[in-house]
């Protein structure tokens, strides 16, 4: 008979920040699929890689003398390194940066050049002069806090050169609650490993998006759920450009999308899309 693993086996909370999730560790099921395999199946989209690191590529020539050299940039909250490979091969000199250690090491897999620091943003090396730090696809939603996140900002900021850039993407709350869908349950086969996704959204404190994943695994030798509970902040555009203004950043833009070739005409304007994307300079 197949064995069910569940969390009666595994009990433990595993926690850093807001994110937590239960009852499974990597590493513990060799050979199985690993949570980081399951978020590149499910969320890791690679069709919009190459627009997005044209994106940091633009932001980035906007303040560089063209003997500058190649350029210092920092993927803050790199997850399982979708951006990395691109990123090196543009020629740039590419950090990584990622708490959670199962997508730190698949970052690491996938891109075995780039040191990735294995710290929060808010820790970051204040000495470390990157010309861009980009937070792609919600790192700073995970700080739901805003003391804590006008002080990643402000650490942000001091990291990044003179006329350095920082981009952030957040998912846009103000549309996706407007144009609200429940979100559906996912199957995908691994070998002879299937695992379904099933995402339910909530809210249990004001300002924050609950997300919680349920996924369950079950192969030959294993059957097994485990739970993924994010906290993400409900941060609007106008919060966002008054947390980095008082963090000491000026040129404050906000993009349509990551093809867009001018921003919009005001951060306030009405949301286009599930995304706020934003850059701002020191
Ligand atoms: C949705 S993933 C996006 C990953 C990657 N940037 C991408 O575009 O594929 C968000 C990532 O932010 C990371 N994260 C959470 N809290 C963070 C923090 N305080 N500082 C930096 N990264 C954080 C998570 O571990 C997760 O890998």
């Amino acid at each position: 008979m197949r064995a069910r693993l569940t969390n009666i086996i595994f009990p433990r909370w595993y926690s850093f920040d807001g994110l937590r999730w239960k009852g499974h560790a990597d590493g513990e099921l060799a050979g199985q699929v690993t949570r980081a395999d399951v978020y590149d199946r499910f969320l890791g989209r690679l069709d919009e890689v190459n627009d997005i690191c044209a994106f940091l590529g633009t932001m980035l020539g906007a303040a560089r003398a063209p003997d500058a050299g190649a350029p210092r940039v920092l993927d803050a909250g790199c997850g399982t390194g979708r951006l990395l490979p691109t990123l090196v091969g543009r020629g740039w000199r590419v950090d990584g940066l990622e708490p959670d250690a199962d997508y730190r090491r698949a970052a690491l897999a996938r891109e075995p050049t780039v040191n990735i620091r294995h710290q929060h943003i808010e820790d970051l090396d204040v000495t470390a002069g990157f010309e861009l730090i980009a937070l792609v696809n919600g790192p700073l939603g995970y700080l739901t806090d805003p003391t804590r996140r006008g002080a990643a900002l402000a650490r942000i900021h001091e990291a990044l050169s003179p006329d350095g850039c920082v981009v952030i993407d957040l998912p846009d709350f103000t549309w996706i609650r407007a144009h609200y869908t429940p979100p559906i349950r996912q199957v995908a086969r691994f070998g002879e490993v299937v695992v379904t996704r099933a995402p339910r959204h909530g809210f249990d404190q004001p300002g924050v998006w609950l997300h919680t994943d349920v996924i369950e695994r079950t192969g030959p030798g294993v059957a097994e759920t485990w739970e993924e509970v994010v906290p993400l902040a409900i941060i609007d555009a106008g919060a966002l450009t008054h947390e980095l203004a008082s963090a000491g950043f000026r040129e404050i833009r906000r993009w349509a999308r990551w093809t867009s070739t001018s921003p919009m005409e005001t951060t306030f304007a009405p949301a286009v899309g599930p995304r706020l994307i934003v850059t701002a300079r020191r």
